[in-house]
C-alpha cells in the first residue's frame, strides 16, 4: 500500500523548504523502494485572508484518512490585523495538533559537524539531546478569559492544565525513548518551587512512572536552570520531557544553540496511530525572505527523516524507516561543506541545499 501523505506548504518560506523536503523524500523513498503519494492543502495565513476559510472539522476528518502530513509553515505578515489574536496559530496549527491528538511534539537538538553553534567550544559532542515536549494541554488549552476589558479594572486570566493522563503518557513516551538511546537519560524539565500544583501532578508521575524504567537514569531541572544549562554544560542532557509552554520556549533556545532556526525539525507525533502525525520545521513562515530562494530547508527535509522513520514504525513497514535514517545519514553528509559559512541567508541558496543532500543519498 502507498504512503498517503497530506501536504501543507503554507505561507512565506513554507511552501519552497517543502519542496526541498518532498524532492528528499522523493529520493530517499524512491531508493527504498516506496511507494507513495501527496495531496496538497492549502491551509494557510495566504488562504484564510483570500477565501475566509481556515480550517474546519471537515478538513480535520479529511486529514484524518492521511498517514501523516507534513507541513511547511503558517503565518502572514506580523502586524497583519487581519490575522490579530493568532487566528492562523490557534485556528490551523494548534487545532491540526490538538484535534489529530499529536501529544507529543518531538524536537531533537542535535549540533550537526560543519554547523556553527554560538556556544563557545562546545561541539557536536556536546549538543546531542531531544526534548519531548507535551503538545495537547498546558497553558495552549485556551482555557481562561477576561472580564472588564479596557478599563483600569481588567482583570485576565490563563489556565495552565495538567491532566494525570495526557501528563503520563508524554512522560511515558520519553522514557521509552530514552531507553533506545545509548546514554539512556532523561530530564524532568518544570518549575516545580512556583508551580506547585501543576508541577506536583508531573514531579509525582515522573517519580512513579521512573520505577518502571530502572535501565534509565533521571534527573529534575527547574525550567529557568535548564536555560542556564542549556548554554554553560548542554552535555548534561540526552532525554528532555516538559510541559508545552516551557517546551516552546526551551526548543527555541535548543535550536539556537545547535546552529539555528534553519537547522531545527520536528514531528508532532500521535504515537498510537489513531490519527495522522504531522512534520514540520520549528521555523516560521519568515516572509522577509519567502521566494527567494534563501531559506535554509535542512529543518524542512530533516522533518521527512522524522516522518518515514515514525510512519515506518507505525505501519510496520521497516524499508520506511531505513528510508528516514537514510535522510538523517545524508543531512550530516552535507552539514561539513557549511563549515565557516553563516546559513541562514547566504552561501547556499534552498536549491541548493536540497540537490546536495540528495546527491548524499547516494
Ligand atoms: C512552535 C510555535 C507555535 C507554538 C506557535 C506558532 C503557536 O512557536 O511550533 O513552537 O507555540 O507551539
Ligand atoms: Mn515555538
Amino acid at each position: 500500500m502507498p504512503l498517503n501523505l497530506a501536504v501543507i506548504g503554507g505561507d512565506g518560506i513554507g511552501p519552497e523548504v517543502t519542496q526541498q523536503a518532498l524532492e528528499v523524500l522523493a529520493a530517499a523513498a524512491g531508493a527504498a523502494g516506496l511507494t507513495y503519494k501527496t495531496t496538497e492543502f492549502p491551509f494557510s495565513a495566504t488562504h484564510f485572508i483570500a477565501t475566509g476559510h481556515i480550517l474546519d472539522d471537515d478538513d480535520i476528518a479529511e486529514l484524518k484518512a492521511y498517514d501523516a502530513i507534513v507541513l511547511g509553515a503558517v503565518g502572514g505578515q506580523p502586524n497583519d490585523p487581519r490575522l490579530a489574536g493568532g487566528v492562523i496559530e490557534k485556528g490551523i496549527l494548534l487545532k491540526l495538533r490538538f484535534d489529530l491528538d499529536q501529544y507529543i511534539n518531538l524536537r531533537p537538538v542535535k549540533l550537526y559537524d560543519g554547523i556553527d553553534t554560538p556556544l563557545k567550544g562546545k561541539t557536536s559532542k556536546d549538543i546531542d539531546f531531544v526534548c519531548v515536549r507535551e503538545n495537547t494541554e498546558d497553558l495552549y488549552c485556551g482555557l481562561g478569559g477576561i472580564m472588564r476589558k479596557g478599563t483600569p479594572h481588567e482583570v485576565a486570566n490563563q489556565t495552565m492544565v495538567a491532566t494525570r493522563f495526557g501528563v503520563e503518557r508524554c512522560i511515558r513516551y520519553a522514557f521509552e525513548l530514552a531507553r533506545t538511546r545509548p546514554r539512556k537519560h532523561l530530564t524532568l524539565v518544570h518549575k516545580t518551587n512556583v508551580l506547585n500544583f501543576a508541577g506536583d501532578t508531573w514531579h509525582r508521575a515522573f517519580k512513579e512512572i521512573a520505577e518502571e524504567y530502572t535501565d534509565v537514569e533521571t534527573g529534575y531541572h527547574h525550567v529557568d536552570a535548564c536555560c542556564m544549562y542549556m548554554v554553560s554544560q548542554p552535555e548534561c542532557y540526552d532525554v528532555i520531557v516538559v510541559p508545552n509552554m516551557f517546551g516552546d520556549i526551551i526548543t527555541d533556545l535548543g535550536a539556537a544553540i545547535a546552529g539555528g532556526m534553519g537547522i531545527a525539525a520536528s514531528g508532532n507525533l500521535n504515537p498510537d496511530g489513531t490519527a495522522p502525525s504531522m512534520f514540520e520545521p520549528v521555523h516560521g513562515s519568515a516572509p522577509d525572505i519567502a521566494g527567494q530562494n534563501l531559506a535554509n530547508p535542512i529543518a524542512a527535509i530533516d522533518s521527512m527523516g522524522l516522518l518515514l522513520r515514525e510512519v515506518g514504525r507505525i505501519k510496520g513497514e521497516p524499508a520506511a524507516v531505513k528510508a528516514g535514517q537514510n535522510i538523517g545519514v545524508a543531512v550530516q553528509r552535507v552539514t561539513p561543506a557549511f563549515a565557516g559559512e553563516k546559513l541562514d541567508r547566504s552561501g547556499y541558496f534552498t536549491t541548493d541545499i536540497g540537490r546536495m543532500v540528495i546527491d548524499a543519498l547516494g
